[in-house]
């Protein structure tokens, strides 16, 4: 059972935040795939980060505390029903739900259209995440209707409407010790997934062969799902970004792109590693990973406190910039290329994004118009790449290559930490690993 103080933590800090007022979080909805067959359910990273809940239909209502009355956490669930559980399996109930995962208060989720009009009344704001299910949106209207309908007998509407994500996004952003240890968790169980990867690949294989290898590590660590679908890319697929058909077969002379990362006990992991399909580089492959690698170092060294989100980002494009100047791909001085852009040809998107509860996490990378500083407990990921299609105007030996090295970062008090430094990804690594 997970450990249920953070969750009351968090829930506690949150209600702080608000300083007053109601916040009404639901988890996700259960979606149907077709006909009678579902999606696998994944609860709501918002919901889940204060509720360590993971049941379906489920509703989490904050109070802030008055002068009057102390803050109160309260769950909407489903009840009980033995039949039901027959056939989907245990639910806690409202009852057991309060007692295991720390509420004040446990209702059946049945009961959320009465109660609500009740919880909202004299609420000076009411914190939701407006916009995200239309549906959803209607029924906040549809409350308050119903406490406006009251106001004759004296109730008031709450005033201020809020969006309780600037609240928890900023929450979110900045790990805890909890989180950062199973992320380093999740981490770990992809690292695997990518040796398994490299150890297996032969020439001749389909790509989906090696995806089954990357799901068969996550599961069989206990991951509950992949983070995002894997990218598994054999030659010219690499330069297709979210090149996910993976069904191509694998070329002995080809390098293979994989980018896939588990999701453990709700956190993502997110590696890629490119490595050649026969075991060795050739030259070329060679010294196009060099510099990706390269760049790669570069970025990471510039993840750390007083630095800004745009550095590592700035620090690997000097070194890409450089080396397609180096390999005829791009003309002129560094500077040169950056300012017109030219590098975009080969290099089009970012270094990296937060990493967390969702693969690219929640966190402004602005603020007030500037790009914001690092902090320790920040989690990000570290992911330059070069992807070369064929062009009239560069070398026919590049064509086809596509490389991206990934890495997930923790910024610490004095730097960095890397929560994948195990996956290999040096050239003798790789090229020994693959023997
Ligand atoms: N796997 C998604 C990404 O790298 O951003
Ligand atoms: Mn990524
Ligand atoms: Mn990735």
């Amino acid at each position: 059972m997970t450990q249920i103080q953070p969750f009351i933590v968090r829930r506690q800090l949150l209600a702080t935040r608000m300083q007053s007022g109601i916040a009404i979080i639901p988890t996700a909805p259960e979606r149907l795939r077709n006909r009678d067959a579902h999606y696998p359910y994944r609860f709501d990273s918002y919901f889940y980060y204060l509720t360590g809940f993971r049941e379906p239909e489920a509703v989490l209502v904050i109070i802030a505390e008055t002068d009057k009355t102390p803050a109160k956490h309260i769950l909407f669930c489903r009840e009980k029903n033995q039949e039901r559980e027959i056939w989907d399996g245990y639910r806690y109930g409202p009852e057991a739900a309060r007692e295991m995962f720390g509420f004040d208060a446990a209702y059946p989720i049945s009961k959320l259209d009465e109660l609500l009009p009740q919880l909202l009344a004299d609420q000076p704001a009411i914190h939701v995440a407006l916009g995200l299910d239309p549906a959803w949106d209607q029924r906040i209207v549809g409350w308050l209707n119903r406490v406006r309908e009251q106001t004759r007998t004296g109730v008031t509407v709450p005033g201020k409407i809020q969006d309780c994500r600037v609240l928890l996004d900023e929450m979110r952003l900045i790990k805890s010790t909890d989180e950062l240890q199973i992320m380093q968790r999740a981490a770990d169980i992809s690292v695997q997934a990518h040796q398994r990867a490299m150890q297996t690949t032969r020439p001749g294989m389909r790509e989906y062969e090696i995806e089954a290898e990357l799901l068969y590590t996550f599961y069989r660590h206990g991951a509950q799902a992949p983070a995002y679908t894997s990218i598994v890319a054999g030659g010219a697929n690499a330069c297709v970004l979210h090149y996910v058909e993976n069904d191509a077969e694998l070329k002995a002379d080809d390098l293979l792109l994989i980018d896939a990362g588990c999701e453990l006990d709700g956190y993502a992991s997110d590696i890629t590693r490119t490595f050649p399909v026969n075991g060795k580089f050739t030259a070329v492959q060679r010294d196009v990973y060099q510099l990706v690698l390269a760049a790669q170092a570069a970025a990471i060294t510039q993840v750390k406190p007083t630095n800004t989100w745009n550095d590592p980002h700035q620090a690997a494009l000097r070194v890409l910039a450089q080396g397609f100047i180096d390999l005829g791909l791009c003309q002129g001085s560094v500077d040169a290329v950056l300012e017109s852009g030219d590098y975009k040809r080969f290099y089009m998107h970012r270094t990296g994004h937060w990493l967390g509860m969702d693969v690219h996490d929640v966190g402004e990378y602005k603020q007030k118009g500037e790009w914001r500083l690092l902090q320790p407990g920040m989690a990000l990921t570290v992911e330059p790449g070069c992807y070369i299609r064929p062009a009239d105007n560069v070398p026919e030996y590049l064509w086809n290559i596509g490389i991206r090295i990934e890495d997930d970062v923790i910024v610490t008090q004095t730097g960095h930490e890397l929560l994948t430094a195990a996956a290999p990804k040096m050239v003798a690594e790789i090229e020994e690993l693959m023997q």
